[in-house]
């Protein structure tokens, strides 16, 4: 059974989001930003439109805007999407909203990429599947990176890993073994209604709805689905 909602409100969401982005004051080297070059090995060639739903401060988004001719970044937090604007000023293809992903319609085969990280578990799985597929153009890229479930040994092996490397290279980047007080006050706070899919429900929607996706697990804490469309 697929867990697809968070028990949070959308609204409770958008304000845990909006404190996030008001104590994090710089931004360094992440769990998620460690996978942006993995991602966009696997943006398209000739890129002209691409969408990244939940932004966040707009980092990826900077990054795809310099491989692409325009990028719309949406958001939920107006925080989120203020900071990304402030940083972005060099960037005049990103087109920043304020914006629910969940009750959004995306325009059908408009963008060559698609790229969504650590945001899809606060919305319904498969939903957003069938939206960005179908707001995909032939030939278009889907690129997903996501926290995920444990469900086995080996998972909770590759965890045990994952611990001392993530410090590590939050200590060689960061200066730090751990964020801030703060910021990790906040994250908890949030953390208490997150809740995952394990790589076999990943597998499972993906089969059905991505055929032809390559699903992989990687080692913090993270899954990845890289789909090409091929046919509408
Ligand atoms: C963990 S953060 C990741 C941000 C960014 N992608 C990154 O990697 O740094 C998740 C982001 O998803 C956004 N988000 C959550 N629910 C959303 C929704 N329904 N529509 C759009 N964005 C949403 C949050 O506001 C937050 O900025």
């Amino acid at each position: 059974m697929i867990k697809t909602k968070p028990t949070a409100t959308t609204a409770t969401i958008q304000a845990e989001f909006d404190r996030i982005a008001l104590v994090t004051s710089a931004e360094g080297w992440s769990q998620n930003s460690y996978y942006h070059d993995f991602l966009l090995r696997h943006t398209p060639a000739g890129c002209r439109k691409a969408l990244e739903i939940g932004c966040g401060t707009g980092a990826f988004s900077r990054r795809l805007a310099a491989r692409s001719e325009h990028v719309t970044a949406l958001d939920l937090s107006p925080e989120m999407i203020r900071i990304a604007r402030e940083r972005s000023a060099e960037f005049p293809n990103i087109e920043f909203h304020v914006q629910d992903a969940a009750s959004s319609d995306f325009p059908s085969e408009e963008f060559d990429c698609i790229a969504t990280i650590a945001t899809l578990h606060h919305l319904p799985f498969k939903l957003m599947l069938d939206k960005m597929k179908r707001a995909l153009r032939v030939g278009g890229v889907l690129l997903i990176l996501d926290l995920l479930e444990p469900e086995s040994f080996y998972d909770l092996l590759t965890s045990a890993v994952a611990y001392p490397v993530c410090a590590s290279l939050r200590l060689l980047k960061q200066r730090r073994l751990r964020p801030p007080a703060e910021v990790r006050a906040a994250w908890a706070e949030h953390e208490q209604y997150d809740s995952y899919l394990t790589l076999s429900e990943v597998r499972a929607a993906c089969n059905e709805a991505l055929p032809g996706a390559r699903v992989r697990r990687h080692l913090m804490w993270r899954y990845s689905v890289v789909w090409k469309k091929v046919v509408v």
